[in-house]
């Protein structure tokens, strides 16, 4: 009886490893001479060139680290907790980049996140993503890339551990967190939310940043958009958990996406500030007024709307009682020096540029966090509203300074319990922009 028991083990471990070997194992697809540029129609490129904006290509795919890199040409470090990633070169160079690879084999490896000669790539190029992405959207981004100017140029090796890991492992990372198959169109929806939710969830990849992870790296899609971090910073919840006092609705989302500000929120920063400023601004408004209703759904914004007027009236009445009020409590002294002049505001509502704190998501998250980073790095010319900048306190607030401005600021602004442990976190906001390349204060 035993050795039955064993046998049948034994026969489904060899079937189990050969249906992984069956399921792990994916041909190469045979090089092509680089197609002629000529061969493509203008529009399609065109079409194209749409396509990679809306999957911010570019942004990983040029070296900015080092002084930078040609565009496209790879070699962007990603810091990840599995080790650093170096992005592979995407120009049509034959020999270090795509110049050799098919429409197929480009799109083998957006739909199944398997390189042209049939290693498993790593999860990092967001191919969970792009698996819901059209052959015909894909076939327009062949198009754009084939034409585009080669680059010779190979990246740095990937850091330990990832670098001795061998790529059969992904197989594993696949079969228990990837589920390949395009977009499919819900009919419950108009055609324009499911053109924001085509574009949200495939190509344009916003639960990379704004879904949390789990140990593996892998998105909890059953928290869907709950907020997570990147490069340090938080990117916060876009459901109905978003904490912002007022809500973001459909307009705000849209101004938001599109200039890089809200006049109510205010600005994109840190790793948000290239999607609006280097890619949604660059594609039809119909898309981006797309996303922007989707996530204006996926946030429950017509139901919340209700209690706008009062945060509204709330935030600004407390910036007037910086204004008149004579302060004098030392912390309110502070902020008074360091930050009043440009962030005080009248009734009715916010001046475009001078953002009102008392409705920023840095003042209501759960950590400080975004707050201690901008404090820090400022924030530059092509962040936020172009052509308005804030100066890095970096130099002219301490860690403790910084404490006493985010503890004073989370209660005179917020009706949520009180930050902890703020020195010591501004002590780590402090070593995170010294070490990374994207957080160099400017
Ligand atoms: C979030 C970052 C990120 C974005 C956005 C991104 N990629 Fe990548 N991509 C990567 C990384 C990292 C790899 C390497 C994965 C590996 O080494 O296994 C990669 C790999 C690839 C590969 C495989 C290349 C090879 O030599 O095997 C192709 C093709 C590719 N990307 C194309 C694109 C295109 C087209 C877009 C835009 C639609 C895009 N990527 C957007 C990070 C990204
Ligand atoms: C590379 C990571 C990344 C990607 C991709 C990304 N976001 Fe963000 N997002 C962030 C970070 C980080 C912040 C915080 C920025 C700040 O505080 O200025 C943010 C902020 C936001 C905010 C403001 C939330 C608040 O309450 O302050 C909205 C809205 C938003 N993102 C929507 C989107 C949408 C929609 C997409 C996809 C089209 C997207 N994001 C893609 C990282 C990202
Ligand atoms: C010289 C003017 C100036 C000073 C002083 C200043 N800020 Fe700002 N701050 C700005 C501007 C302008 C923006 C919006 C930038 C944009 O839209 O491009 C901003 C944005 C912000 C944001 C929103 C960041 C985001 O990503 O959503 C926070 C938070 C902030 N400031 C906090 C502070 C604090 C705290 C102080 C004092 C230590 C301070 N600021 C001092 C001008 C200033």
């Amino acid at each position: 009886m035993l050795k039955r028991i064993l046998l049948a083990i034994v026969g489904l471990v060899v079937i189990g490893g050969g249906g992984f070997l069956w399921y792990a194992w994916w041909p190469g697809i045979p090089k092509i001479s680089p197609p002629a540029a000529g061969s493509f129609p203008a529009a399609k490129i065109e079409r194209g060139r749409i396509v990679a904006a809306q999957g911010y290509c570019a942004e990983c795919h040029t070296r900015t680290d080092l002084g930078g890199g040609p565009e496209l040409a790879g070699d962007y470090r990603m810091v990840t907790p599995f080790g650093d990633i170096f992005s592979p070169n995407i120009t049509p160079d034959p020999e270090t980049g795509l110049g050799n690879w098919s429409e197929a084999a480009l799109r083998r490896a957006m739909h199944y996140g398997v390189s042209r000669d049939g290693h498993h790539l790593l999860p990092a190029f967001v191919y969970d993503h792009f698996t819901k992405m059209s052959d015909a959207d894909i076939s327009d981004l062949y198009a754009w890339i084939m034409t585009r100017k080669p680059e010779k140029m190979t990246p740095r090796p990937n850091g330990f551990p990832l670098s001795i890991t061998p790529r059969i492992v992904m197989a594993g990372w696949k079969m228990m967190f990837f589920t390949p198959g395009r977009y499919v169109n819900d009919p419950k929806h108009d055609a324009q939310w499911n053109r924001g939710a085509y574009l949200a969830e495939g190509a344009s990849h916003c639960g990379s940043c704004h879904t949390p992870r789990n140990l593996a790296g892998a998105e909890k899609t059953g928290h869907a958009y709950n907020g997570s971090v990147v490069d340090g910073w938080i990117a916060p919840p876009l459901n109905a958990t978003n904490p912002t006092p007022t809500v973001w609705t459909e307009e705000e989302l849209f101004q938001y996406l599109r200039n890089g500000v809200a006049p109510l929120h205010g600005p994109a920063a840190g790793p948000m500030s290239p999607v609006p400023h280097s890619f949604l601004s660059k594609i039809p408004e119909s898309d981006v007024r797309a996303i922007a209703h989707y996530f204006a759904w996926v946030d429950h914004a017509k139901e919340r709307e209700a209690g706008d007027t009062k945060a509204l009236a709330t935030a600004m009445e407390a910036s007037r009682k910086d204004l008149t009020g004579f302060q004098t409590d030392p912390d309110a002294r502070l902020y008074q020096g360091a930050c009043a002049a440009c962030h005080y505001n009248a009734a009715p509502s916010p001046v475009l540029g001078r953002p009102e704190l008392a409705l920023n998501s840095a003042l209501w998250l759960n950590e400080p966090t975004n707050l201690y980073l901008v404090m820090l790095r400022g924030i530059s010319n092509e962040e936020g509203q172009s052509g308005v900048v804030m100066p890095s306190f970096y130099k002219a607030l301490s860690d403790k300074d910084m404490a006493r401005i985010a503890a004073w600021l989370r209660r005179t602004r917020t009706t949520l319990p009180p930050w902890t442990d703020l020195e010591h976190k501004a002590a780590e906001a402090r070593k995170l922009v010294e070490q990374s390349p994207v957080n160099a204060s400017h």
